[in-house]
């Protein structure tokens, strides 16, 4: 079904001016430097993505203005002005360097989206340590796989996660020293190298020397999931700031005035790159909430703190539309100016659904961990295709390759999305995996992994991964580490793991099993798997069905082929499968 074309008023008639005013004209003059220039740097030179977002504003009229906005459980409400947060991630950085952390270091929070972690991002950035957000519905094969990977030597947590950290810190050699925020008061003592935040922070000092990073030292690492093998830790720079400022400015469309909401949790690129850096780089007041998808909520939200953009994700919009316009009816959303989604691909419906009741279109943007920052966009002043994720950023060269990754297509055909690179944002190694890093790039192009289109007026149209990766909920979720915790299970043999559709999480995992002696198919069986990696993983990655077999079809070489699993599942062709053992 084709659907009609959004159009838009002309941007003179805009109640606020938007920043992108002429796509084509930008486009044309765009230059990564000019956007240095509305950056301040480090009193000596350096760039540091915490003075960016937190502390360049101190100097200026922000000072004394909102930078944080917390709505906590139990109607807890806090609020920082942007001195605040330097003041508190100085003594954050001061903390760490009493723990002998030196630049480069990696340290990791694993805590809910409570003020402390964003106060511990922006202070591990300070001292020059590189910051590994882990999101705090991981459990214990997660967050193991991860802080071992990055040999992270300092984690700040909380006494309802530690847990799961003490039943991995036998295997984490490199990990010396754990923080434990307490932020709703629950009984603890701490343990041997446990720190207690509260206590540590009263004692201290609040002036810091911010680390004089360069443009290219790390300042971040998310772990992200791949085909093969246990995630990978994309690794940014400081220079990332230059795209997450622009694209937050340009694509979000952030004025000074604005109150912005994104509800990605930083465990997530998103949650960092846009509920971190890019808002504060712009001294927005950003809203955070504690609590987790609630649509009453939700909309009280909104209209409580008249949140103006909001940045969001196609499954959390999804469930809007299934609670429908009444809800938000319900509730007075006047404020919302320009709202916006990302993650995976946002369905044509959603988009006319919103303009119908929120009387404005979510804008989707396509981007990756890797990316660093928005690529690809729908501008508030450029129509909507609803379904398309919109055109390439003004300083982004995005194109659809072919197979050999040699030549571009021509509008139309689909083949592999790529970008010319470098760009600031991008990511600069996986860590640990330089080679696997390197063959993401050919011919001059960044092998992004999705497949796509571009249609004769250059909008660009998601057609699916070129890999066996799953996006649940926006989530990636690899095949491998889902298979890996399956066979940990008593009960297991072999594991293949594919995503099939799923109305409002776009994908859900399937796992195929087969069992070891002595084990018989059961409901309860099922169930057991399904929570054994819901608790090593999360969630997302947990198996959403089980289905029993007596063994799995692979290749001669014993390789289990997820892709003829999926064909059977989804009544696809099989194609080629001579190199089936069977
Ligand atoms: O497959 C694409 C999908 O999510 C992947 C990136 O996921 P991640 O690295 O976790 O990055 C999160 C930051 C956005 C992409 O390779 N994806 C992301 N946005 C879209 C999308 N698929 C379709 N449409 C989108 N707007």
């Amino acid at each position: 079904m084709k659907y009609k074309t959004i159009t838009k008023d002309n941007p003179q008639n805009f109640k606020v001016r938007p920043n992108l005013y002429n796509y084509e004209a930008m486009r044309k003059d765009f230059k990564w430097e000019d956007i240095h220039k509305e950056l301040d740097f480090l009193p000596g030179g350096g760039l540091n993505l915490a003075y960016e977002a937190i502390d360049r504003h101190t100097k200026n009229d922000k000072k004394n203005k909102i930078a944080l906005i917390w709505d906590g459980k139990n109607n807890k409400e806090e609020k920082y002005t942007f001195q605040d947060m330097s003041r508190l991630s100085n003594q954050f950085a001061n903390i760490l360097d009493s723990l002998g952390v030196k630049k480069g270091d990696r340290v990791f929070t694993y805590l809910d989206r409570v003020p402390e972690l964003y106060i511990s991002i922006i202070g591990i950035a300070k001292t020059g340590a590189i910051i590994g957000p882990l999101f705090s519905a991981f459990g214990t094969e997660a967050i193991k796989d991860r802080l071992s990977d990055s040999g992270a030597k300092v984690l700040i947590t909380s006494p309802q996660l530690l847990a799961n950290v003490d039943a991995v810190k036998k295997d984490l050699p490199e990990l010396k020293h754990i923080i434990i925020v307490n932020k709703h008061n629950v009984p603890y003592s701490p343990k041997e190298n446990e720190i207690v935040y509260e206590k540590a922070m009263a004692g201290a000092k609040t002036e810091y020397n911010i680390c004089s990073t360069d443009k290219e030292d790390f300042s971040i690492m998310h772990y992200t999931s791949g085909t093969t093998g246990k995630p990978k830790g994309a690794a940014h720079v400081h220079e990332a700031i230059v795209g997450h400022y622009a694209t937050a400015k340009y694509v979000l469309d952030l004025h000074s005035e604005d109150i912005y909401w994104c509800t990605a949790d930083p465990g997530w690129v998103t949650g960092t790159s846009y509920g971190i850096f890019g808002p504060w780089a712009n001294g927005v007041t950003q809203l955070v909430s504690e609590i987790g998808f609630q649509v009453h909520h939700w909309y009280d939200l909104i209209s409580k703190y008249k949140v103006t953009v909001w940045y969001t994700a196609p499954t959390a919009i999804r469930m809007l539309m299934k609670y429908g316009e009444k809800e938000v009816k319900k509730h007075n959303l006047s404020s919302l100016r320009y709202i916006n989604s990302v993650g995976e691909p946002l369905n044509p419906e959603a988009v006319i659904w919103s303009r119908e009741v929120f009387g404005m279109a979510f804008h989707d943007n396509w981007w990756q961990t890797e990316t660093g920052c928005i690529q690809i966009a729908n501008y508030a002043v450029q129509d909507i295709k609803p379904g398309s994720m919109g055109r390439p950023f003004p300083g982004v060269k995005a194109a659809i390759i072919n197979d050999n990754f040699t030549q571009e297509l021509p509008a139309g055909e689909e083949g592999h999305l790529c970008l010319k690179y470098p760009w600031p944002s991008m990511f600069r190694t996986y860590w640990n995996k330089k080679d696997l890093y390197n063959s993401r790039f050919k011919n001059g192009w960044y092998i992004t992994g999705d497949k796509a289109r571009m249609d004769n007026e250059g909008y660009f149209h998601f057609v699916g991964r070129a890999d066996d990766v799953m996006n649940v909920a926006g989530h990636l979720v690899g095949p491998f580490e889902v298979e890996s915790a399956l066979v940990e299970h008593p009960a297991v043999a072999e594991a293949g793991v594919i995503g099939i559709p799923d109305p409002i999480r776009m994908e859900v995992v399937k796992a195929f099993v087969s069992l070891r002696e002595g084990f018989e198919p059961s409901e309860k069986l099922k169930l057991d798997i399904k929570k054994f990696v819901a608790e090593k993983l999360d969630a997302n990655a947990a198996p959403k069905e089980i289905e029993i077999l007596k063994t799995l079809p692979k290749t001669r070489s014993g390789k289990i082929m997820r892709r003829l699993l999926k064909a059977r599942e989804l009544g696809l062709p099989e194609g080629d499968t001579s190199t089936l053992e069977e």
